[in-house]
């Protein structure tokens, strides 16, 4: 402990008698979790609090930092960038698809253009004509939730297209990575981003920020992700644009999301779906054998749209290789079985212990 009469301090119990105490602990490691370091002060403060309340009318300030008592703290260091020095590292760019490209279940497709309208048009609905009175915390977010390549960045960038608007897109684990344990601040800063540049935002692994459960180990504490989870809803209820969130796992949601987001399943096509993506991968320009046949090729089953991108490029490389100048119906077939093939296996779900 050592004395401390720094304004910076928490001031306990503020007053002007004559006696202060004042003392500084230095006890917080540089490099801790900001989240963790915030907890660590309050329980310290807290627990001087109790202590004071037991000793005397004598005024106490306690001042917890993990610098040295006599350096004033520099602004950047105290408080890291600003949310608008850190909003400037998301950047919106144009759409890169557009919803004629996208293969749906119609069921799918009305879906997700129901929920991108109630969430365009909450104003109207939520304040206008008054529904925050049944619903204070409107719709202000579309999950989009399905299997890796069935779609759903896809979507995004259709969604943006048919809005008219640029796209912002960051990853929920880029946000905690890139200064770390600051993530509450850098999701802050993406939703100022959007809001500022008039984007749509798109948030991809979204489903660690909205679990019930708490599932990273990876980046934190358990506090550290609640922490995430609360600034998400605070954002999600200022936040006046729209959120595209997307998600692989199927998880329990926290049930905070519920009003806020409304979820769009992404199934991985049947036959029919898969003919027409098919047909849609394969460019006027591509120069195809008369065999070619996407309806026959949507026979081979288990392929994401991901999948037959992937083959009709592995193909057409395969034709140039070999040295002839058309692709056929052969080269697809193997391109689609080699993709197959090379599929990472995807790790079976666990099972709870019963
Ligand atoms: N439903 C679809 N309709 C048309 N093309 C599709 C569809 N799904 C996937 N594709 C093709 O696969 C590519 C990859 O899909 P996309 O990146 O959108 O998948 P994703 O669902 O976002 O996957 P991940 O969960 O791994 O991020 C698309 O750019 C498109 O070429
Ligand atoms: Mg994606």
């Amino acid at each position: 402990m050592k004395r401390n009469t720094r304004p910076e301090g928490h001031p306990l119990r503020p007053g002007g008698a004559a006696a202060h105490t004042a003392f500084a602990v230095t006890g917080i490691p540089g490099g801790t979790d900001e989240v963790e370091a915030a907890l660590l002060r309050s329980r310290l403060i807290a627990a001087v609090d109790a202590f004071g309340g037991h000793h005397g009318p004598e005024p106490l300030t306690v001042t917890i930092t993990n610098r040295p008592a006599d350096r004033p703290p520099a602004k950047a260091e105290a408080d890291g960038p600003s949310v608008a020095e850190r909003a400037e590292h998301f950047t919106a760019a144009a759409p890169l698809y557009t919803f004629d490209r996208l293969v749906l279940p119609d069921r799918t497709m009305k879906q997700l253009l129901r929920a991108i309208h109630i969430v365009e048009r909450r104003r109207t609905l939520f304040e206008e004509w008054g529904l925050r009175t049944i619903q204070p915390h409107p719709s202000s977010a579309v999950n989009l939730e399905g299997p890796p390549g069935t779609g759903k960045t896809m979507a995004a960038h259709a969604i943006a297209d048919r809005l008219g608007r640029p796209l912002i897109a960051a990853r929920a684990s880029q946000l905690e990575s890139k200064y770390h344990g600051e993530g509450p601040k850098n999701l802050d800063a993406l939703f100022h981003a959007a809001a500022t540049q008039g984007a749509v935002l798109f948030l991809d692994e979204a489903d660690g920020l909205m679990s019930a459960r708490f599932e990273t180990t990876s980046h934190g504490s358990e506090h550290a992700v609640n922490a995430m989870r609360s600034e998400l809803l605070t954002a999600l209820d200022r936040f006046e644009g729209l959120a595209v969130f997307a998600t692989n796992l199927v998880s329990s949601y926290d049930t905070a999301f519920d009003s806020r987001v409304r979820h769009v399943r992404f199934p991985v096509p049947d036959e029919a779906a898969r003919a027409e993506i098919w047909r849609r991968h394969l460019p006027e320009t591509l120069p195809l054998a008369g065999d070619v046949s996407p309806r026959a090729l949507a026979g081979v089953d288990d392929v994401t749209g991901r999948d037959i991108r992937r083959a009709v490029i592995d193909a057409a490389a395969e034709a140039l290789l070999t040295g002839r100048n058309r692709v056929g119906q052969a080269d697809l077939l193997a391109a689609v079985e080699r993709v197959k093939a090379s599929r990472p296996q995807r790790p079976a779900p666990v099972q709870p212990p019963s």
